[in-house]
C-alpha cells in the first residue's frame, strides 16, 4: 500500500522539503503534482521525476492567490483524475523577506509580518478549501500541513513564523474536526532545523552564524541538521492507509530537541 498511486498535491515544491517529498512520493508509485512560485525550479522538479519513470506535472501557483490554488487544484484533477492528498508545504520566514538584522518586533515591518501570516496559515486554508471537492471523492483523503517545532517554542527573530506556525497547528485540529464527516483527515508535524535554503537565511541573519548553527543543533539528541527527505518520509506515511487512525494530531520530526532541556555536550557528543 503505502503511497502507491496516490495523487498529491504539494505546495512549494520546487525546492527544499516540497521538492524531497515530491521526488520521494513518486519514487514509492505516487502521482504528483509539483507547485511553486518559482516555475523554473518547480517544471525542473517534475522533469526529474519523470525521467526517473515517475508521474508528475508541474502547475505554478502562488498560494496567497485564490485564482491560483483554484486553477491548481482544478489542473491536478484533471492530471491525475482526483487528488488524495494535499501537502500544504509551501512556507516562509521573515529572514527572506527583510533585511536580516529586522527581525524583532521593534525593527519589522508590519507588513513583513502579515505576509508570514499569509502564506503560513491563511494559504493553507484556502488550499484546503479548494481541494475539498476533489478530497471528499477520494477513499484516503488527508491533508498534511507543515507546522513547525516553532509552533510550541521559541526562536530569536521568529515572532511572525512562530505565530503562523502556531495557528497553522490549531487550525490543523480544527479542519480534522470539520473534515471528518467527509472521512478527511487532517494532520500537521513539526521539524526542527531542516537543511534547506529557508534555514540557511535563518543561521545567516546571526552575527556569528557557525556559533548559531552549532546551538540550533546542540539541543538536539540527534545533534545534526535534519534531512528534507527524512520529513518527506513523514508526509508519505501521514498520507498512506496505514496511518488512517492518525487524524487531528501534530507530529514532532525534531531529532529529540525539545524532548529535554539539555545540549548534546551534556551527553558527551
Ligand atoms: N527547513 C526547516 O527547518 C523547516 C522547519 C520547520 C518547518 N518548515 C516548513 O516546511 C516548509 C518548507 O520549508 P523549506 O525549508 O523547504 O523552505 P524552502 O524555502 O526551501 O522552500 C519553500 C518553497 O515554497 C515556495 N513558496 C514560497 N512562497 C510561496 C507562495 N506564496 N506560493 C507558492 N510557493 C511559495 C518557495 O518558492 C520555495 O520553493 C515551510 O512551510 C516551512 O515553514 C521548515
Amino acid at each position: 500500500m503505502g503511497v502507491q498511486d496516490l495523487r498529491f498535491v504539494i505546495t512549494g515544491s520546487g525546492t527544499g522539503i516540497g521538492e524531497a517529498t515530491a521526488k520521494l512520493a513518486a519514487s514509492k508509485g505516487a502521482k504528483v503534482v509539483v507547485s511553486d512560485l518559482n516555475d523554473e525550479k518547480g517544471e525542473a522538479v517534475a522533469q526529474a521525476i519523470r525521467e526517473d519513470g515517475g508521474a508528475a506535472v508541474y502547475e505554478h501557483c502562488d498560494v496567497t492567490d485564490p485564482d491560483d490554488v483554484k486553477a491548481l487544484m482544478e489542473a491536478a484533477a484533471e492530471a491525475f483524475g482526483g487528488i488524495d492528498v494535499l501537502h500544504n508545504n509551501a512556507g516562509i520566514h521573515e529572514t527572506g523577506l527583510t533585511d536580516p538584522g529586522s527581525c524583532n518586533i521593534a525593527d519589522m515591518p508590519i507588513d513583513v509580518f502579515k505576509k508570514v501570516i499569509e502564506v503560513n496559515a491563511v494559504a493553507p486554508w484556502i488550499c484546503s478549501k479548494f481541494a475539498l471537492p476533489y478530497l471528499r471523492e477520494s477513499h484516503n483523503a488527508s491533508i498534511i500541513n507543515a507546522a513547525s517545532t516553532g509552533s510550541q517554542s521559541a526562536y530569536p527573530n521568529n515572532s511572525a513564523y512562530g505565530t503562523s506556525k502556531g495557528g497553522i497547528r490549531l487550525q490543523t485540529q480544527n479542519l480534522a474536526v470539520d473534515l471528518a464527516p467527509l472521512g478527511i483527515r487532517v494532520n500537521c508535524y513539526g521539524p526542527t532545523a531542516i537543511a534547506t535554503n529557508m534555514v540557511a537565511d535563518y543561521i545567516k541573519q546571526s552575527d556569528d552564524p557557525a556559533a548559531f548553527e552549532q546551538s540550533l543543533i546542540a539541543t538536539g539528541l540527534v545533534p545534526r541538521l535534519g534531512q528534507p527527505v527524512e520529513v518527506g518520509e513523514l508526509v508519505c506515511f501521514l498520507a498512506s492507509p496505514e496511518a488512517g487512525f492518525i487524524n487531528g494530531t501534530y507530529i514532532l520530526i525534531d531529532g529529540g530537541s525539545l524532548a529535554w532541556r539539555g545540549t548534546a555536550a551534556d551527553l558527551g557528543m
